[in-house]
């Protein structure tokens, strides 16, 4: 490519804005993705757009994408503002550390969620699905409307907390548990701040700023609990040293020149809660918009469960790789409602991609959700169709590039606790859709998409009905 065919970030277009605020009035909303997306169809997959001075380069061209991502941790490195906001909040982990210090938090942080340790951890997610299952044919008796967004995350929760510190915590049949509800504090405050352009909260301290100091304050009382607990444990069983059962004793223990200070286990331990309960719950009701409006889809589920397990659910991780068809529900749900739809990067230099010059410091949104549903990249790109995912694929559908799902991020940095989410989505979908038959209880036009940091189902409500063999 030669210099002329360059492009340098001033020369970029930019939709409208305000005169002195730029783009952040129309950008500060529940709905920030689908803003971009607005974006997108006005000026082009590059672009550039400013809040109140501050300038932002938002890319949806999924070669540039995807080459920042696998730039990282050299080239690119998280929006530096997220640091800075975690950091606040006390939270100091892989998601927001950089460099030498990433390299030295992925290392166990992927070890903990890697396949093996998910096999290892099948029977705390078999045991939530049993759980959630009892409940659900509770809701079916009682032909209960279901906010399935809430049940879903008592799931996650649960999942993450017995993995992540050994602590079976119900939240499935106990809702008013408090540790979930200050979690739930976290990520909307997070998205909030993130692209507040004056931190306000540091000179005065709103209600909902207190609220959030509460939580946090309750969220490390609960997490150093567990820390003394499991250094205790490890103190009084030397064996633990060589075969931790969880998540934090697997990070109290030395690991060659792996050694986290307890505020760097705090903020680990914080972070996996956080990363695991949203994003996971988030999907899994996405698939449950899509499978209330698809009766054949759920019914071809059905029958690839009743093949594979003859219990109520899946009894052992080997079922769970035959599931199939239940894993292309999975990521054709992300596909269309990726809880993730953009990333925010900072370039650390001077640096070329692809075609565009773009200057050290420079702050970036990857929007990834776009081309996802594009026609270029996916055939009938609005139409749910699992099938696309099946080997062999289907007929009707011809366009299919699997390397632009972004879901689960890219690169070095991609998502550590993928295979964990996509065992707690497949395990679920597989084993409601054997014993219900679901019925959205709210007009599909009117199940928004919403973005706190994550993006979910507002206004999702669901019944469901046994299956009578
Ligand atoms: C469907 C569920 C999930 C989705 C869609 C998701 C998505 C993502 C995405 C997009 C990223 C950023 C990746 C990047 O920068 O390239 C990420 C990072 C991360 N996720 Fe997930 N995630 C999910 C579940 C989980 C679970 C269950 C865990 C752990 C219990 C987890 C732990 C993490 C961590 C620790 C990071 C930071 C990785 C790093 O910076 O090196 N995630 N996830």
């Amino acid at each position: 490519m030669t210099d002329n065919q360059l492009v340098e970030v001033r020369e970029l277009k930019s939709p409208k804005g305000a005169f002195l605020l730029g783009h952040l009035p129309q950008f500060n909303t529940y709905n920030k993705h689908q803003v971009l997306e607005r974006w997108v169809e006005e000026c082009g997959d590059l672009f550039k757009i400013h809040f109140v001075g501050k300038e932002f380069v938002v890319s949806a061209n999924p070669d540039i994408n995807n080459k920042m991502l696998r730039l990282r941790p050299e080239g690119f490195k998280r929006f530096s503002k997220i640091d800075e906001i975690l950091k606040e909040m006390g939270v100091d982990g892989v998601f927001n550390a950089e460099g030498d210090t990433w390299k030295r938090h992925r290392k166990p942080i992927a070890e903990a969620l890697s396949v093996k340790n998910v096999k290892a951890y099948y029977p705390i997610i078999l045991d939530k699905t049993n759980r959630i299952l009892e409940k659900f044919k509770n809701y079916s008796q009682q032909k209960t409307i279901v906010d399935v967004q809430k049940e879903f995350m008592a799931f996650t929760i649960d999942i993450t907390t017995e993995i992540a510190f050994g602590h079976k915590l119900d939240t499935i049949n106990n809702r008013a548990d408090s540790f979930q509800k200050h979690l739930e504090v976290i990520f909307p405050m997070i998205n909030t701040r993130v692209t507040a352009p004056i931190p306000i909260w540091r000179y005065f301290k709103r209600k909902k700023d207190k609220t959030l100091d509460d939580s946090l304050k309750a969220i490390e009382k609960v997490i150093y609990e567990f820390i003394d607990g499991a250094k205790k444990r490890i103190a009084e069983n030397p064996k633990l040293k060589e075969h931790p059962s969880n998540f934090l004793e697997a990070l109290l223990v030395e690991n060659g020149d792996v050694n986290f200070t307890d505020k760097e286990i705090y903020g680990n331990v914080f972070t996996m809660l956080l990363a695991g309960e949203d994003t996971t719950s988030n999907s899994l009701s996405w698939a449950m918009f899509y499978l209330a409006q698809h009766p054949e889809t759920v019914e071809k589920v059905r029958e690839e469960a009743k093949r594979v397990y003859t219990e109520d659910a899946p009894n052992n991780y080997e079922n769970v790789e035959d599931l199939k068809y239940a894993n292309a529900v999975a990521q054709e749900t992300m596909r269309l409602k990726p809880t993730t739809p953009q990333l925010y990067l900072e370039s650390n230099d001077d640096i070329i991609v692809e075609h565009v010059v773009i200057p050290k410091g420079t702050s970036i949104i990857l929007q990834n959700k776009v081309a996802q549903t594009q026609d270029d990249y996916f055939s009938s790109p609005d139409d749910f169709v699992p099938e696309r995912w099946l080997s062999g694929g289907c007929p009707m559908h011809e366009n299919h590039a699997p390397n632009v799902m972004r879901a689960f991020g890219g690169g070095a940095r991609y998502c550590p606790g993928m295979h964990l989410a996509k065992t707690e989505m497949v395990v679920l979908i597989s084993t409601l859709c054997k014993h219900f038959n679901f019925e959205l209880e709210v007009a599909p036009e009117d199940v928004r998409e919403k973005f706190e940091f994550t993006m979910y189902p507002g206004n999702l409500k669901v019944t469901f009905t046994p299956v009578v063999d």
